[in-house]
């Protein structure tokens, strides 16, 4: 399959850090999926318990190559299920927490989830980690965390020492789970790493996210609702380079520690549009300026520079524009996956949120 590329695997030094057995959350949703796989590609050892609530972004058929692979399991659960994530984490030596609600725009509607999720959910795990007392714990981190930089500020992107100063609901609640995580590790020794990246995009992202969405919609001959004047910027990583980063991080991070990771790939999201649009051999006129995000933050940039001298990892799946055409293509050659979790009830959604006259 053309996403799976092999990790070469670590030296004979580093085997000893080597996990066996993986508690992963969320595994059922984009970045979650993507990892999973890549495990299984790159690290024939390990098992995997994946345990996933399967809300709105997630499906279990993202992983329908994986489900009877012998060392995996599925567990249909909620990170919040204290009995239940002790057990779990009884079997496991390391948890990857990817379990999150993870959409901006759903956090400026309706907070809650998010902070049920992000912030109780992670102190159960984090709880529960420290009762085992053994496990290696991930805590699965963004870069929103950091708040804004302006599109003229010269700094080349947040460092780990940054202040944290989250900006919307979704990111504070980030923050939160962040914050708890360093607690544990201070306060009770929990074995923790927090890794915070930029933006990801690839193949089994929920199409409510700027770059499935645009290209769903012109896959369905409706235009893309660009937001305000279209000059934010992102820094753009491909899921695999994000899931290397994330093992890199497992077996060879410093407990207690923060790593950034990001692309090396700021765009603005005008100009990611029309890449989108161009790949597609349609018009730019399909670009619809509808109003802003409330709080949008205008640039968010990493500077990647301590993974990358401490771990020596470098992002290497993520240079466009080949890495944008081939993600545009996978949503081409999967229309009836995009069909199917575009279902009734994200039309609900839409609707809420770009408008009536949107469609
Ligand atoms: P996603 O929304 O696609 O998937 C989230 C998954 O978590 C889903 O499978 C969902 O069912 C599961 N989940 C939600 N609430 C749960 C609960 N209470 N119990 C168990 N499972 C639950 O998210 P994603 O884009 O794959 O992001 C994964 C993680 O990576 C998140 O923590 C997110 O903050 C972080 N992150 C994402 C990006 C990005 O660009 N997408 C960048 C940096 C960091
Ligand atoms: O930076 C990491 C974060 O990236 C992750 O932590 C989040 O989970 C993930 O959702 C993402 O957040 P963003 O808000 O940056 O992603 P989103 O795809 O929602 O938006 C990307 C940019 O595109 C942002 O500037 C807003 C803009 N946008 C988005 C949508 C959905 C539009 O112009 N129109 C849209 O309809």
């Amino acid at each position: 399959m053309q996403w799976v590329k092999r990790t070469p695997l670590p030296d004979q030094e580093e085997l000893s850090r080597l996990y066996k057995k993986l508690l992963v959350t969320g595994g059922c949703g984009f970045i979650g999926s993507n990892f999973v796989r890549f495990v299984f590609n790159s690290r024939p050892q390990c098992h995997v318990i994946n345990l996933d609530a399967l809300t709105y972004a997630s499906f279990k058929d993202n992983l329908a190559d994986i489900h009877d692979h012998p060392q995996y399991r599925f567990v249909h659960g909620d990170i919040r299920d204290r009995v239940l994530v002790d057990q779990l984490i009884t079997e496991c030596d390391a948890v990857v927490h990817f379990a999150a609600e993870s959409h901006v725009d759903r956090s400026i509607m309706d907070p809650e989830p998010f902070v049920e999720t992000n912030v109780l959910g992670t102190q159960t795990l984090l709880t529960a980690a420290h009762k085992n007392g053994k496990v290696r714990f991930l805590q699965v981190g963004t870069d929103e965390v950091y708040g804004q930089l302006a599109l003229e500020d010269p700094k080349a992107g947040f460092t780990e020492n940054d202040l944290l100063k989250p900006n919307n609901p979704y990111s504070a609640t980030k923050a939160a789970g962040d914050l708890l995580a360093r607690a544990f590790h201070h306060t009770h020794g929990v074995d923790t790493v927090i890794t915070r990246c930029s933006n990801n995009f690839g193949p089994y992202q929920f199409p409510e996210k700027v770059i499935p969405l645009f290209i769903t919609n012109l896959l369905e001959d409706k235009k893309v609702p660009l937001y305000g004047d279209g000059r934010n910027v992102r820094d753009w990583l491909h899921v695999l380079d994000h899931c290397d980063a994330i093992l890199t991080v497992l077996e060879k991070g410093k407990a207690g520690e923060i790593y950034n990771i990001g692309g090396n790939n700021e765009r603005s999201n005008i100009e990611l549009t029309s890449m989108i649009i161009e790949a597609l051999g349609q018009s730019q006129d399909m670009i619809e300026h509808v109003k802003d995000r409330p709080g949008h933050d205008r640039r968010y940039a990493i500077d990647a520079t301590k993974i990358s001298q401490q771990l020596n990892w470098s992002p290497t799946r993520s240079t466009w524009p080949q890495a944008l055409q081939n993600t545009v293509q996978w949503y081409v050659d999967h229309q009836d996956w995009c069909q199917s979790v575009k279902n009734r009830k994200f039309d609900q959604y839409y609707e809420k949120q770009y408008g009536k006259q949107h469609r």
